[in-house]
């Protein structure tokens, strides 16, 4: 993903919630922070302060638990590891090292309680003035020419009104997302349109429409008025949803959905995780060719062991 220069967008800050426990990861993130495991060498949680960087966002504020202070520690200069690169002459590496530190501001801001997505956006909008903010989450990783949260921006900067970024996913799947309610959609206007409503995680057949809400969001900043007024003491609701307040704000302000362009991995997902290294690898010089040869190889075994329970059943089917 290369940094696009253009315009300056009126959104400059993004939140990434990180303090969950990444339980579908255990027992790894007893101790690891599941947002500091890799794709190849570098990790999730790089992936996505890049896309942020490279769409001109000037400050990154990393939610987290104090748990995880392992997160914070990454994007800190390690003053005795490149002094020990430099005085090795291993430049390479110093440079992959020093960019880790990076040039946009990057806060670390506790959320002391995990009490759900929408409780940590308003831990992190805190300190925000009356201005837009963007919004990432770290189990949608997302692979795309132009990087995701700059589409959204471009459109937020004509619009003025808040974005959340959606795609299609399958009708088996729509129990897992927030799903969103189109108010109108046409042929001309079915990759950016109106939003009535959504609803977090329905049951297929009840979902509003196939469109999901996949980790990226725009907002105005008068979201945090209403998120501050969701009930986060009742102990019974479990988590709060963000999708929550929004029948409330869409009642003052509009919100739009924008279909983005680009592939989207679930990195809550083991097998989502895997996907990603498997396709982050095929484009990494140092080691594809390595990995194709062994993809092709594992690929042709499948395709003989198929094959040979094909024959086997179709002689079953002979003997009868
Ligand atoms: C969260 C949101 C949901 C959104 C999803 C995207 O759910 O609550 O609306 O569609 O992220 O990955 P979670 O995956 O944290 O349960």
């Amino acid at each position: 993903m290369k940094q696009v220069n253009v315009q300056k967008s009126k959104v400059r800050k993004v939140i990434i919630p990180a303090a969950g426990w990444g339980t579908r990861f255990l027992p790894m993130t007893k101790i690891i922070p599941k947002e500091l495991v890799p794709i190849l060498n570098r990790p999730s949680i790089d992936l996505l302060v890049d896309e942020a960087i490279n769409s001109g966002i000037e400050e990154i504020i990393l939610v987290i638990s104090t748990r995880k202070q392992e997160i914070m520690k990454y994007f800190q200069p390690n003053i005795p590891l490149e002094e020990e690169l430099k005085s090795k002459n291993k430049w390479e590496l110093l440079k992959h090292v020093k960019k880790t530190n990076r040039d946009a501001i990057i806060r670390v801001v506790y959320q002391y309680e995990q009490l759900g997505l929408a409780h940590a956006i308003l831990t992190g909008a805190r300190f925000f003035k009356n201005e837009p903010f963007a919004v990432i989450l770290g189990d949608d990783l997302i692979k795309s020419k132009i990087p995701v949260i700059k589409q959204m921006m471009n459109e937020y900067d004509k619009l003025g009104s808040s974005i959340v970024g959606v795609q299609n996913v399958e009708f088996d799947k729509l129990n897992k997302y927030g799903i969103v309610k189109p108010k109108n959609i046409s042929e001309k206007n079915n990759k950016l349109f109106e939003i009535s409503g959504a609803v977090e995680k329905p049951l297929p057949q009840k979902a509003p429409s196939s469109k999901a809400i996949l980790g990226r969001y725009i907002f105005n900043y008068s979201i945090v008025k209403f998120l501050e007024n969701l009930d986060y003491s009742n102990e019974n609701t479990g988590e709060i949803n963000l999708v929550d307040c929004f029948d409330k704000y869409l009642k003052e302000e509009k919100i739009y959905a924008y279909e983005f362009d680009g592939k989207r991995y679930d990195l809550g997902s083991i097998e989502g995780f895997t996907m990603a290294t498997i396709d982050y690898s095929l484009e990494n010089s140092d080691i594809s060719s390595t990995i194709k040869k062994h993809i092709m190889n594992l690929a042709s075994e499948i395709y003989s062991e198929t094959a040979l329970l094909d024959l086997n059943s179709e002689k079953n089917k002979g003997g009868k």
